[in-house]
């Protein structure tokens, strides 16, 4: 079966589906985006996906293409086309197409750009024996609160950790604390079984997942501290781990070759992550 995309109102074979060359996303990366699991038919967290959507939009003053229900029937048809149970569905709204010129254009209508694809759960071995993480310098702007395309140095980070066989890179600031991945957040437990992640600030993208897990964790009754932790607490953590739409709950056993804890997957990891999936198994 061929792909299906959608671009501006029109559904194209994937491989046909071309933007502008004076499309302000590609010469500025003037947009943004969203990535969406679909797991069993159904969309995780698509309302919390689209309020942050919403939220980058308003930040960058860029105007919605159609209203939330518009999206959605949008996002439904993506989907149905191209016949995704498991996968995710891609986002990406521009501001527009416009003569190269920095300052926003007179016109600015809103392009979007949606597509769907089938992808499995990351292999569940990893999450039974963890993943491995590098460290990079904190190079990004000052708003990575916004999903905007503009993401270079979360590239050159993932490049990083690939030609280390590392499964992500944790980007870590001039003060020694870590922000966050470079597609997922950072999360830590101490010795004193303090669960800790980063509050939401214009630091790092506040990540679905993420939010889902502070619920979960405040459910589970753990102790839960939103702080910045620093990179040496995180190499003398109990546990750590990270959290996306494509990652889940993943456990984090190594950071910069040393091992987390006993270098296993530790007990609330395993706890939120068996949480996180039953969730997502019920609702949607
Ligand atoms: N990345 N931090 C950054 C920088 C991210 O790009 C992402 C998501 C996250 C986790 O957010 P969420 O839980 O909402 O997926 C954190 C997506 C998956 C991507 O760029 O492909």
């Amino acid at each position: 079966m061929s792909r299906v995309a959608h671009v501006n109102g029109t559904y194209l074979p994937h491989r046909h589906a071309r933007v502008s060359i004076d499309d302000r996303g590609y010469q500025f990366a003037d947009a943004v985006y969203e990535v969406i699991a679909i797991r069993g038919d159904r969309l995780i967290d698509a309302e919390r996906h689209l309020d942050r959507l919403d939220r980058s939009l308003r930040e960058l003053r860029m105007a919605s293409p159609m209203s939330r229900v518009a999206l959605r029937a949008v996002m439904d048809e993506v989907i149905r086309r191209n016949m995704v149970s498991d996968g995710i569905i891609y986002l990406q709204l521009s501001r527009a197409v416009a003569p190269r010129d920095h300052p926003f254009p007179a016109k600015a209508r809103t392009q979007l750009v949606m597509t769907a694809r089938r992808s499995r759960p990351e292999p569940e071995a990893w999450a039974r024996e963890g993943v491995r993480v590098i460290t990079q310098p904190e190079i990004r702007w000052a708003r990575c609160d916004i999903k905007s395309t503009a993401l270079l140095p979360n590239v050159l980070a993932k490049q990083m950790a690939r030609e280390s066989g590392a499964f992500e890179a944790w980007f870590v600031d001039r003060d020694g604390m870590v922000t966050e991945g470079s597609s997922t957040n950072a999360w830590i437990v101490d010795e004193s079984g303090q669960l800790i992640t980063r509050p939401p600030s214009d630091a790092i993208l506040n990540g679905v997942t993420r939010q889902a897990v502070v619920d979960l964790a405040r459910g589970e009754q753990l102790r839960l501290v939103e702080r910045p932790f620093s990179l040496d607490e995180a190499r003398a953590a109990r546990e750590a781990f990270l959290t996306s739409t494509t990652a889940n709950v993943m456990p984090v056993t190594m950071i910069d070759g040393h091992k987390v804890g006993q270098g296993g997957v530790g007990e609330f990891t395993r706890k939120l992550r068996q949480r996180y999936v039953e969730a997502n198994a019920v609702s949607a």
